[in-house]
């Protein structure tokens, strides 16, 4: 019998290979099926025990990072956080995305850009719609971006260490053209200020304008890689 991540894999697979391909359509209903699986996934199905969240919280990095899976289209990977830690600001060019969390509690901000600019570079400034900080643990459900609505966020770990696992695709492509410029390179940035609020407050998703300012990657800001230890993916 399958264990749940081998299900929730293949789901990802169905959803998402072929999507770099012409001809290729997304099906909101695989993408929904796939919400509702790894809903389900917690800690021991991708075996994040006690002994991975201590050593992750003794560690210098801020950050561990487990990667699960990759291929052309898709990545699956467990971001681990120590308490108190920031995953800065950043950005999911062009990608569709799924964030779970398996352990401990964030904050997630999230972001939808509304200035269009292609090739950003640093000291670039863009305007973006920032929501309701959601605070989740392992029972909320599974946090959603894609290319044009809460691409951007930044998960700050209120109780940690604490751990997610994430579903992007494709995955970021950092290989650079003969202009230096990559693909599908991973952006960050800086909240500069609040512009003015954008929706009425009768509604949920009020949300109000901000100014942001495209970065580096802060330079204590790092991660460590370590190894995934459930059941194998191929
Ligand atoms: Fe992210």
């Amino acid at each position: 019998m399958s264990t749940p991540i081998e299900v929730l894999w293949r789901q990802a697979l169905k959803t998402f290979t072929g999507r770099g391909k012409i001809g290729y359509k997304f099906c909101q209903k695989n993408f929904e099926k796939l919400h509702a699986l790894i809903n389900n996934i917690n800690a021991d199905d991708v075996k994040v025990d006690k002994n991975i969240l201590d050593h992750v919280e003794n560690n210098s990095a801020p950050m561990c990072v487990i990667d699960v899976y990759e291929n052309q289209d898709i990545t699956i990977a467990i971001f681990l956080l120590k308490h108190g830690v920031t995953l800065p600001l950043h950005d999911h060019p062009g990608m569709n995305g799924l964030l779970k969390v398996i352990s401990g509690t964030v904050k997630i901000d999230s972001y939808t850009m509304t200035t269009c600019l292609k090739n950003m570079k640093a000291g670039d400034e863009v305007i973006a719609q920032k929501y309701p900080s959601i605070i989740a643990q392992k029972n909320h459900p599974a946090c959603v971006l894609n290319p044009n609505d809460h691409n951007l966020h930044e998960i700050t770990c209120i109780e940690g260490p604490a751990a997610f696992l994430d579903i992007l695709s494709p995955p970021y492509k950092v290989d650079v053209d003969e202009h230096g410029i990559a693909d599908r390179p991973c952006t960050f940035f800086k909240l500069l200020s609040f512009e003015e609020t954008s929706t009425s407050s009768d509604n949920d998703d009020s949300s109000v304008l901000v100014k942001l300012k495209v970065g580096q990657q802060p330079h204590n800001f790092y991660s460590k890689s370590l190894k995934y230890l459930g059941p194998p993916l191929s």
